[in-house]
């Protein structure tokens, strides 16, 4: 099946099975391989990416259905407010081992789009599907509530 996917901005033709995951079509078909692969059952949330500005698991979404809407992954999540949660991130670190932390990254951005100034309580619930077997959660928050005050410095 012929699909068209706008990705990072940019348009782009597939050929693809037609129950093709999104998480696939962008690491198979597209080389987008930022985007990981944990659990396969919208568990676990390393496979995180925005679609039309909302966090979405790219394991359990249809290719086909995102047609016509505005795909982010980590490689494109370059606007002020992404390229300030990624500056964040690596200046405290966050990072340990690094395979759930793109999918952080996107969930975390996805918030702030959303809720610029989170609570405890806020980025608790929303940050909830994503799972670190580092146990990055501390840092995870902290990077938060920093890029927060930057971005709210910045406006
Ligand atoms: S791989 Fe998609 S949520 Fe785990
Ligand atoms: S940093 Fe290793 S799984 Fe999260």
């Amino acid at each position: 099946m012929e699909m068209k996917l706008n990705i990072n901005g940019t348009e782009h033709t597939v050929d693809a099975a037609e129950d093709i995951p999104l998480l696939w079509l962008l690491r198979d078909h597209l080389s987008l391989t930022g985007t990981k692969y944990g659990c396969g059952m919208a568990q676990c949330g390393a496979c995180t990416v925005m679609v039309d500005g909302r966090a979405v698991r790219a394991c359990t979404t249809k290719a086909k259905s995102v047609q016509g809407k505005a795909i982010t992954t980590i490689e494109g999540n370059h606007d002020k407010l992404g390229a300030t949660v990624i500056a964040v991130w690596n200046e405290m670190n966050v990072h340990q081992c690094g395979y759930c932390q793109s999918g952080q990254v996107m969930t975390a951005t996805a918030l702030l789009r959303r809720n610029p100034e989170p609570d405890d309580a806020a980025i608790d619930r929303a940050m909830s599907v994503c799972i670190c077997r580092c146990g990055t959660y501390q840092r995870v928050r902290q990077a938060i509530k920093r890029a927060s005050d930057q971005l709210k410095r910045q406006a």
